[in-house]
């Protein structure tokens, strides 16, 4: 402790943490829209998996829908930055509406090659969490039962394809790690099997998870911002804790954190998943700095310099 009397605390800060390109641009979308059109624009599914963004859009005019069908047909849509089957386009084609598309272009990405393993006759190995709207635009991209979703190593010991010419396809965000362990078992069971070039996980992604494994070992807690809806934060927690954390936490919220369960702490490392806005990290800084006597360490894994061309605004 200080002459103050506060306590002291080491803060390892992730670096790259927080907003990715992807979420730059469908958060742009939304805002873009807003500004073109007015209030209110209708946005499918939550734009990025984030409670303060959705929020904030929302005080702007945005109105959050899960079925087009809830939204007038003459009014502009944003698609979500995770992506959306076939069948929400054609939907949205058949009643005129203006669409504005902010999957991400990485998404876009593994769209493309679904499509096209699909079109070569390929049975496609998606590899990903079942009911994540990434997976559910992915696996839309492809005729009814074109696709196999493997979500675990058991699944992907167990998986039996229909007899034929295989690929597979990941989502975006998932652990390195574990995808690595998946894709080697697919491999081995299926040597004939085709892959991506490069890997679908993204960069926003891998680049989180390896600041996250630098700032967790030895710490007393590792503290990821983002929402509970966030496959890429959540997945920072489980880095976290197998890279050495005590602890690792998801906070949604930095003003509700309870400041005295670090009272036994020395370390924490600090992160924020790619949909966290960075005021979010900001805040929690913050309240430490009123409790504690801060020391702040940045840890940079990579540096990140994408950004994405912004999302069309074709006319509707
Ligand atoms: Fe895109 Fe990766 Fe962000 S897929 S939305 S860059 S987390």
């Amino acid at each position: 402790a200080d002459k103050s009397g506060r306590a002291r605390l080491a803060v390892r800060l992730a670096a790259p943490r927080g907003f990715c390109a992807g979420v730059e641009r469908a958060i742009r979308a939304v805002e873009d829209a807003l500004a073109a059109y007015g209030p209110p624009v209708y946005v499918r599914h939550e734009i990025v998996h984030n409670t303060h963004v959705v929020n904030r859009l929302k005080a702007m005019g945005a109105v959050f829908i899960e079925d087009l069908d809830a939204a007038p047909a003459d009014r502009p849509v944003v698609l979500s930055a995770h992506g959306s089957p076939r069948a929400v386009h054609d939907a949205a084609a058949a009643r005129n509406m203006h669409v504005i598309d902010a999957t991400c272009p990485l998404v876009q990405k593994v769209h493309a090659e679904t499509r096209r393993n699909a079109a070569r006759g390929r049975h496609v190995l998606l590899v990903g969490h079942a009911g994540h709207p990434e997976v559910v635009g992915t696996m839309g991209q492809a005729p009814e039962g074109a696709v196999t979703l493997v979500e675990t190593c058991a699944d992907a010991e167990a998986v039996s394809p229909p007899a034929g010419p295989l690929a597979y396809v990941t989502q975006t965000t998932l652990s390195v790690d574990d995808a690595a362990e998946i894709v080697r078992i697919l491999k081995r069971r299926f040597p004939a099997i085709e892959g991506p070039r490069r890997s679908d996980i993204c960069y926003a992604t891998s680049n989180r998870q390896a600041a996250a494994k630098r700032i967790a070992p030895g710490a007393d807690l590792v503290v990821v911002i983002g929402s509970p809806a966030s496959s890429n934060s959540r997945r920072l927690v489980d880095t976290a804790l197998a890279a050495g954390a005590a602890r690792a936490i998801l906070l949604d919220a930095p003003e509700t954190f309870d400041l005295d369960s670090l009272e036994d702490a020395q370390t924490i490392g600090l992160t924020a998943g790619a949909s966290a806005p960075e005021v979010l990290v900001e805040t929690f800084l913050a309240r430490l700095a009123a409790r504690f006597r801060l020391t702040i360490e940045t840890v940079e894994a990579a540096a990140e310099d994408v950004v994405f061309k912004p999302a069309m605004m074709a006319a509707g």
